[in-house]
């Protein structure tokens, strides 16, 4: 099976795992090639959302492109969503991810954040033992870009690099940090968010994800994430 098959297995599965709580529900959807597939399947499903809030304008174009009717966080009088299916660029034993390889990493959390259940979409290359061989995205404003650079170099440890070219759904600038080893993504998370400048970073660790379909060649597997 090539990596395209694989996404697809877990996109398809994932329907399965929403459909009883996605009837009726409004619900999170994330962004990227897996979540695509995901979004293809789920027009075609017959599972009957009553709409999806996006985690980027990519996924909202795909989505009004079904007929999925878009609505926006702050439409939303309950507190939460009952569901939030995106993809991950890495995922580690403990759940924790890296994620933001399209940009979207801001909007992504801020859904992911008040979604009752983050069920991870992706095929088995990005399962690791530790994060950070994938460059960790970092969203910045784009004045303090440079000087955010210098500080996550200080603190980290790791190589900064420009996206260049690229402006978030939000105006801003990203940085692709490399040379990581993220042996504690949670401490990590909150003090890369604490440079001033920064918008968020990509570290999926203080909100993970709570169940994980990983697409192998033998098959879909599903997990939970314990305690
Ligand atoms: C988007 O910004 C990302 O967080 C994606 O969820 C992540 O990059 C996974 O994308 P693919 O499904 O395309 O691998």
């Amino acid at each position: 099976m090539n990596q395209d098959a694989l996404k697809k297995a877990a996109a398809l599965a994932a329907l399965e795992e929403i459909r009883a709580l996605a009837s009726g529900a409004v619900i999170g959807v994330g962004t990227g090639s897996t979540v695509n597939l995901f979004i293809d399947a789920l027009a075609g499903s017959g599972i009957n959302i009553r709409g999806a809030v996006s985690s980027s304008e990519a996924s909202a174009q795909r989505l009004a492109a079904h007929g999925i009717p878009l609505v926006r966080l702050d439409e939303i009088e309950a507190e939460t969503l009952p569901v939030y299916v995106d993809g991950a660029d890495e995922i580690d034993p403990g759940f924790n991810m890296i994620k933001g390889g399209g940009g979207a990493l801001t909007r992504e959390k801020i859904v992911a954040a008040v979604a009752r259940r983050f069920i991870c979409i992706c095929d088995a290359s990005k399962k690791v033992a530790t994060l950070g061989r994938f460059p960790l995205p970092v969203e910045v404003i784009p004045m303090a870009r440079v000087q955010v650079g210098h500080e996550i170099a200080r603190l980290a440890s790791g190589i900064p690099r420009w996206r260049e070219g690229f402006v978030t759904d939000n105006g801003n600038h990203i940085l692709d940090i490399s040379g990581l080893a993220i042996t504690d993504p949670r401490t990590l998370e909150s003090d890369l968010n604490q440079i001033a400048g920064v918008v968020t970073n990509g570290l999926f660790a203080r909100r993970g994800a709570d169940v994980l379909l990983l697409a192998t060649a033998s098959g879909v597997e599903r997990s939970e994430r314990s305690g």
